[in-house]
């Protein structure tokens, strides 16, 4: 029998391909999503790769007693990987209570929950935002935290000391990996799961493919005079079906007992850092389309330039990412065009 996952979030960007992955790795994924920044249409595509169904339950994770009922439909669930969160951080200034409520409140839930039905192995969503503005690059999962710039941040950085405080409690039992994401970018390679952004996009590369794809006027670089090579802000983009696959060894290494901590901490990244004028430029040249920009003012909240160090990740969980950035862009302008004719 295949060993189940529950997914939360697992319709949404990062968490289908990471239901994908499971699968195709041996396990049983079992989807949550209460589809509040997801689609239904997330889990048709899922379906058509795998060519079957996955089991999936419309509930909000904060609700711990809708929670109950979902491991008590399925009693063998051996380990969560929880994605559902809010993750836009300017709409996180406007609605912060709506971001410690969902992000903080369904960790909270899962946490109590877990344990009741002897589940003790979680895989945590967290992100490199919680490093700040970093005094030295590329960044360690050593390096220290720095206050967030967001309510969206400061969830992350909350949920972070949560799981710290829990696993430190008397008679606790669940271990978890946090998992600091870098910038997940790029689509399934079948086009038919990808980011779905509702409305006018804030991150990068989907207002690139929406701006080639005509549906945006121009892009707007957010500063160019940062002290960073071309001035444009640094990033490590990372394509999403790396970031999922990161996922599947973290559950393995957490299932078998491999942890060497009840609370690890991953950077999960390339390891190089791209300017924006890069990543606009290796579009250009992977979808042979001229994109239409514009230089403005800076973003307020940017940081000027992140990258991971990723060597805890490939030495500790013999993970190393495979995708180029060229080969991430062109996946996500591939999944541009078939959203068109959706
Ligand atoms: N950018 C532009 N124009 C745009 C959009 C973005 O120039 O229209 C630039 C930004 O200034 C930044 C880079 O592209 O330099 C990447 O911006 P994104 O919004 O795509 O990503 P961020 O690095 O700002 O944010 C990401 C995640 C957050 C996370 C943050 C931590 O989306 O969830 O990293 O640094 F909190």
């Amino acid at each position: 029998m295949r060993t189940k996952i529950l997914v939360t979030g697992g319709a949404g960007y990062i968490g289908s391909h990471a239901v994908v992955e499971l699968q195709q790795a041996g396990y049983q994924p079992v989807i949550v999503d209460n589809f509040s920044n997801s689609e239904e249409s997330a889990l048709a595509g899922i379906e058509s790769i795998l060519g079957a169904k996955v089991p999936t339950y419309r509930i909000d994770c904060a609700d711990a007693e809708a929670l109950r009922g979902v491991f008590r439909a399925e009693p063998d669930v051996a380990g969560v990987i929880h994605f559902a969160a809010y993750k836009a951080v300017g709409e996180s200034v406007q609605k912060p209570l709506a971001y410690f409520q969902n992000n903080v409140g369904s960790l909270l839930a899962l946490l109590a929950v877990m344990p009741e039905f002897g589940v003790e192995s979680l895989a945590f969503s967290s992100s490199c935002t919680v490093y700040g503005i970093p005094d030295a690059l590329p960044v360690t999962e050593a390096t220290p935290t720095k206050p967030a710039s967001s309510p969206y941040g400061r969830t992350k950085q909350m949920c972070e000391d949560i799981v710290h405080d829990v696993a430190a409690a008397p008679g606790n039992r669940v271990h978890t990996i946090l998992l600091r994401y870098f910038n997940p970018i790029g689509a399934h390679e079948s086009a038919k799961i990808g980011e779905l952004p509702l409305g006018v996009p804030n991150n990068l590369v989907p207002f690139i493919t929406q701006t080639a794809a005509g549906l945006r006027e121009k892009l707007t670089i957010f500063g160019n005079d940062y002290d960073t090579p071309d001035g444009t802000n640094i990033r490590d983009y990372i394509h999403v079906v790396d970031l999922a696959k990161a996922h599947v060894t973290a559950v393995r290494r957490l299932l078998e007992r491999k942890a060497s901590d009840v609370v690890e901490t991953f950077n999960v990244g390339t390891g190089h850092g791209n300017t924006v004028l890069e990543v606009v430029q290796t579009f250009e040249r992977v979808s042979g389309q001229k994109l239409n920009y514009d230089i403005g003012p800076r973003r307020a909240g940017d940081v000027p330039a992140i990258y991971a160090d990723a060597t805890k990740a490939e030495q500790v969980l013999g993970f190393k990412t495979e995708t180029s950035l060229a080969d991430s862009l062109a996946s996500s302008w591939k999944w541009q065009q078939t959203l068109k004719q959706m």
